[in-house]
């Protein structure tokens, strides 16, 4: 290997993006086929995935595939895995990036629903995929795999709780899977900050710029600010960092008063 851009070229590779039809995950694919891998883009809805998928085609001219799941269901999980073998005939990179945190009201408003719908999008769901798909990697070529965690994990608020706690879990998943899908299959986790995605729709603006102020950037960050770490991350330009979960939140740090 010699200069920069031969470490992180994804030439040859197949990635697996789950949330790809929209903010992280979209630019994510996106990038990876810029760096020439293959790419399935999978979400709850087929239609925007194809958009997605139809558009990183125009862009990059690198195949890419479309394939609805809701991840939120376990049956399904096993489905998007054959199906994503079909299409790309080996996964070398998977990017667990959907999921979500609805609002409530207050703690004791949080409903045994809620607590499901969150836990399994942002924890079970990269379980099973992880377990699946780490499992073939291992028995192939090895891979790299990538966890979309959140500052909540290490810092929560209020608003949060159950999200914080299943982005806690993923961190702790990643090392547990890293340690054993190694030496060959590399997962690793990261933990965005404020991203102005469409979870960034439904954000009191003055509370956030608020708590911004005690950002070291001072600011929430585009969805394309994410790629550098992705790429590192899905690339040989991260060949010994594994089991890792790396903060990519602006110097993210928030009042004991955060989101209220
Ligand atoms: N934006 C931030 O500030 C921020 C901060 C910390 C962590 N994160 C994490 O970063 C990741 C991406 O966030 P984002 O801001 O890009 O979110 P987003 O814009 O809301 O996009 C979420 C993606 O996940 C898909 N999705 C949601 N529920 C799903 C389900 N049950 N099954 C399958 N797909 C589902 C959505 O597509 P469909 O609606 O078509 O299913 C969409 O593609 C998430 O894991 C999030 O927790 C984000």
């Amino acid at each position: 290997m010699s200069g920069p851009g031969e470490r992180f070229d994804l030439g040859g590779r197949k990635a697996l993006v789950t949330g790809g039809s929209r903010g992280l995950g979209k630019v994510t694919a996106l990038a990876l086929a810029e760096a020439g891998a293959e790419v399935i883009v999978s979400s709850r809805r087929q239609e925007a995935c194809e958009e997605v998928a139809a558009e990183i085609r125009a862009k990059t001219g690198r195949a890419a595939y479309a394939r609805a799941c809701h991840l939120g269901r376990w049956e399904e999980l096993d489905d998007l895995v054959e199906a994503a073998y079909a299409s790309l005939g080996s996964i070398d990179i998977l990017v667990n990036n959907a999921g979500m945190s609805p609002l409530y009201e207050r703690p004791s408003s949080v409903g045994e629903d809620l607590w499901d719908k969150v836990v399994n999008l942002n924890l079970r769901a990269p379980f099973r995929l992880t377990a699946l798909i780490g499992e073939r990697m291992a028995a192939a070529d090895g891979g790299s795999i990538i966890n979309v965690s959140s500052a909540a994990a290490a810092s929560p608020h209020a608003g949060v709780i159950p999200y914080a706690a299943a982005k806690a879990g993923l961190n702790a998943i990643t090392t547990a899977f890293s340690r054993a899908y190694g030496p060959t299959v590399r997962v690793n986790a990261i933990m965005p900050g404020t991203f102005l995605t469409d979870v960034s729709e439904v954000w009191d603006i003055k509370t956030f710029e608020r708590d911004a102020e005690g950002f070291a950037l001072r600011r929430g960050a585009e969805p394309e600010e994410i790629v550098g770490t992705m790429l590192y991350l899905a690339s040989a330009a991260s060949s010994y960092t594994t089991g890792a979960v790396l903060a990519v939140d602006g110097g993210y740090l928030l009042p004991p008063n955060a989101g209220r």
